[in-house]
C-alpha cells in the first residue's frame, strides 16, 4: 500500500536556475556583482530555501530566477528554465504571460500597472 501522500511529491523539475550571475550597475558605471553562479533546480511538491544573512542575495537571486529585473539590475549571465523556456531571455512583455498561465504569484513593484498598458 503507498504511504499517505505518495504520487503527490515528484522529483520533476519546475525550474533550473543554472550559474545565475546578477549585479547592479553604481553610480560611476561599475557593476556590483552581487550574485555569482548559482545553480538550484525547484523539484514540484517541494519547498526550497535560501538562507544566509542579509545582504547575500537571496531577494535578488529569487527574482531573478523568476524574470523579474528591478531597475539597476543587470544579469550577467546563466539561465533560468521553465518548461524549455530561459526566463533570463524573455522581455518584459512575454514574462507576464507565464505568469498567467503557469504561476500562482508573480513579483511586482508596488503601485505599478497589472496589466500592460
Ligand atoms: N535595487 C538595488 N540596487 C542596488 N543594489 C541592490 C539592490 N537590491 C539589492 N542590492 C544589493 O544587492 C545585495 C544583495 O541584496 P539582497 O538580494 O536584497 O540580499 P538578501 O535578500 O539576501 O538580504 C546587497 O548588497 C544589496 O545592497
Ligand atoms: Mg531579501
Amino acid at each position: 500500500m503507498p504511504a499517505p501522500g505518495a504520487g503527490l511529491v515528484s522529483d520533476e523539475i519546475v525550474l533550473e536556475v543554472r550559474e545565475l550571475s546578477v549585479g547592479f550597475v553604481r553610480r560611476d558605471g561599475s557593476i556590483n556583482r552581487v550574485v555569482h553562479e548559482v545553480s538550484l533546480a525547484l523539484e514540484r511538491g517541494k519547498i526550497l530555501g535560501l538562507a544566509g544573512e542579509s545582504g547575500c542575495g537571496k531577494s535578488t537571486t529569487a527574482l531573478a530566477a523568476l524574470g523579474y529585473r528591478p531597475p539597476g539590475s543587470r544579469i550577467l549571465g546563466g539561465a533560468s528554465m521553465l518548461d524549455g523556456v530561459n526566463l533570463l531571455e524573455l522581455p518584459a512583455t512575454r514574462l507576464r504571460g507565464v505568469g498567467a498561465s503557469g504561476w500562482p504569484t508573480w513579483p511586482r513593484a508596488p503601485r505599478s500597472p497589472s496589466t500592460p498598458p
